[in-house]
């Protein structure tokens, strides 16, 4: 079977699980589509590109799947959340819709038609799996205005952190030596049985035996409290970086997207960050041409990342999703208007990002190697996020010390 997949890490997540209930089944989930016989597509809805990249997947699996009788595809996702078996007339070569949130129906059918063909169960090569995502929250709270989020995904509901902390264990026991906790809003996890928050359960899993590197994402500013940035300060595997989408620099804007805080309270908690962990890596999301948009609001954003100079900002141009509130709301930021300020906040921050990486010529960074590329140079991440490449040797799974020698905005070239 193959599995392709779009959206957010929480799909990535969700193409593991599905990858790995795959193999319990007997079937081979790592298969390139010449070889398979079934097609997984785990769809994100966050905007109509993606949907139509989901549509356009389909279009071409319609061939691939006349090929051969006896072929399936697939279909789960955000999309799944958002239409659920409609889909199933609008494309006709669709043969499964499922939701994520309930397999075990597709998992019996799968079992029932592929089973008998298959030799035993095929189990999922360990050293592929370095690194780790582990959903511990679900689903979404907040409604910012513009976010099909918590339609598709439905309400918050947190895993208890003792089913966390084990299931910590069994991946790194397996071979992997960097965890990610994963959730829309991850700090806004609550532990349904002890009442205990993010901080607390990055404590337990930080001292799970045998773990290198530990990170969270995506938090809500809302929730970014005191005790999580002195957890990123006290830990010892915790990473030293922040992911905290902000959206927009402009409080008349950030209150008709409802995301409930000010321009200045946000500045006030990178503040904080920065002081209570030198060098931590800042990450972003930005949303340009939301309703009503105007320059002058741009204008605060831009100031904003001027301002902040942050590590990495994914900016999108606001795409209207039906059923949200501000699909009411007229969209009336043209697209060439929203596409340059999309492009006034990628070169800015192509700039800012490359005077930041180049700073750090000459130091020293830890590094993580995650695979080996072209010319058997080895490649990874640094504790702030930053990708880094080194001279050949390394192998992938070590954790090595390295010198910068040369930097852009994107990549690091370590000795
Ligand atoms: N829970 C996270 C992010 C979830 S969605 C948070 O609260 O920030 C990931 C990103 O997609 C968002 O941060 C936002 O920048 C972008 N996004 C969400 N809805 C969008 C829309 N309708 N149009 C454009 N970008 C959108
Ligand atoms: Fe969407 Fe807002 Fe929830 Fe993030 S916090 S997932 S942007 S509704
Ligand atoms: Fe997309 Fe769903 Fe993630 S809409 S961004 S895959 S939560």
């Amino acid at each position: 079977m193959h599995i392709w997949q779009v959206g957010c890490q929480m799909n990535a997540a969700d193409a593991d699980s599905l990858a790995e209930r795959c193999a319990e089944i007997g079937m081979r989930p790592g298969a390139e589509l010449p070889d398979a016989d079934l097609a997984i597509l785990v769809t994100c809805a966050i905007r109509q590109h993606a949907e139509d990249k989901a549509a356009s997947k389909l279009g071409e699996l319609a061939k691939w799947k006349e090929q051969r009788p006896g072929r399936a595809i697939a279909l789960t996702g955000c999309m799944a959340g958002e239409h659920g078996a409609g889909l199933l007339h609008r494309f006709r070569y669709l043969d499964y819709v499922f939701d994520m949130r309930d397999t075990d129906g597709f998992f019996a059918r799968l079992q029932d038609t592929f089973q008998g063909s298959l030799e035993g169960p095929v189990p999922l090569p360990a050293s592929d799996r370095l690194c780790a995502y582990l959903p511990v929250i679900l689903g979404c709270n907040e409604m910012c205005t513009y976010c099909i989020v918590p339609f598709v995904r439905g309400r918050e509901s947190s895993r208890p952190s003792s089913e966390v902390v084990a299931e910590a264990g069994r991946v790194v026991e397996g071979g992997v030596r960097e965890i990610t906790l994963l959730g829309q809003n991850v700090n806004s996890y609550l532990d349904p049985e002890t009442g205990e928050g993010l901080a607390g359960l990055l404590a337990r899993v930080d001292s799970v035996p045998g773990l290198e590197r530990l990170r969270f994402l995506t938090s809500h500013p809302r929730n970014a409290s005191e005790e999580l940035l002195q957890a990123i300060a006290d830990l010892p595997r915790l990473c030293e970086n922040l992911y905290l989408p902000v959206q927009s620099g402009d409080d008349q804007c950030l209150r008709r997207m409802k995301r409930d805080y000010r321009a200045g309270d946000y500045l006030r908690i990178l503040e904080r960050a920065r002081a209570l962990v030198p060098g931590i890596g800042l990450s972003t999301d930005i949303i340009v041409g939301f309703c009503g948009e105007t320059e002058e609001e741009f204008l605060s954003t831009y100031r904003m990342l001027e301002e902040v100079e942050f590590d990495t900002v994914h900016v999108q141009a606001y795409s209207p999703r039906p059923g949200t509130a501000a699909y009411r709301r007229a969209d009336d930021v043209p697209l060439p208007e929203k596409q340059e300020r999309l492009q006034r906040v990628l070169a800015l921050q192509r700039e800012i990002s490359a005077r930041r990486n180049r700073a750090l010529v000459g130091q020293r960074v830890e590094v993580l190697v995650e695979g080996v590329g072209e010319r058997c140079r080895p490649y990874g991440r640094t504790r702030q996020n930053r990708l880094a490449w080194l001279e050949p040797g390394p192998k992938v799974g070590d954790l090595l010390s390295a010198e910068v020698v040369r930097a852009t905005a994107w990549q690091l070239q370590c000795a």
